[in-house]
């Protein structure tokens, strides 16, 4: 399967899922969305109210204010994929629960798989538990860390940014030096072919005799 191919197969099976209590409470469930070789996924938190109604991640006033940090980092929202933790609203916005970001893993690690990106950038602390367990946003914004096969930078999440204006110049920076950092990236990980070009090289035939 492409990436693009796994990519429309998760969004499919999210789309019925019933694997945490928060399918009760959605309308539309919120898969992610980009391109499959997207060198750069952001990892929001949950969808909120308009993401619930549209089915689309990051369409609201949080939304809004990504497009315009994106813009600071001279990127598109068609350039990088954008996504959450869990799939589906909370109710009343609350937070995801253990049990559900636990059930909910399972799509985004297929995603990341899929899309193969060179930086994850994860927006809230959710999505920064993921990588970082027990890091202060307030030390650790903007850095950028090796993880595995690939970099994790954490930002503030963008609605963070909007309610407390005093966070909203670290935000602004911590995008501007965005195409910097992806140059490092680009270097230190050594592939600047976007993944799904990477098609594999072997034969299937040949896989299957063993
Ligand atoms: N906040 C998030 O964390 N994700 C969205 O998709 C929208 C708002
Ligand atoms: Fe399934 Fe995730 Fe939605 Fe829970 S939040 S129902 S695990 S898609």
């Amino acid at each position: 399967m492409s990436a693009e191919e796994t990519l429309a197969q998760i969004a499919k099976e999210v789309s019925t899922c019933r694997k945490c209590a928060l399918y009760h409470s959605r309308k539309l469930s919120v898969p992610g969305e980009g391109p499959a070789n997207s060198e750069i996924m952001f990892i929001g938190e949950g969808p909120g109210f308009y993401e619930n109604e549209q089915g689309r991640p990051f369409v609201g006033a949080a939304g809004n204010f990504l497009n315009e940090l994106l813009a600071e980092a001279g990127l598109k929202r068609s350039d990088v994929w954008i996504g959450n933790v869990v799939k589906c609203r909370p109710p009343g916005n609350r937070d995801p629960l253990p049990e559900e970001l636990s059930a909910c893993d399972e799509y985004l690690e297929r995603q990341i798989a899929a899309i193969n990106p060179k930086i994850i950038i994860t927006l809230g602390r959710y999505s920064m538990g993921k990588y970082m367990p027990g890091a202060k946003i307030s030390s650790t914004h903007g850095q950028m860390r090796r993880v595995g096969d690939r970099f994790v930078i954490a930002m503030f999440h963008p609605a963070a940014a909007l309610h407390q204006v005093a966070l909203k110049p670290a935000i602004m920076k911590d995008f501007a030096q965005l195409p910097k950092l992806l140059e490092q990236a680009r270097a230190a990980l050594k592939r600047s072919v976007p993944s799904a070009a990477e098609e594999p090289k072997e034969d299937p035939k040949q896989l299957s005799l063993f």
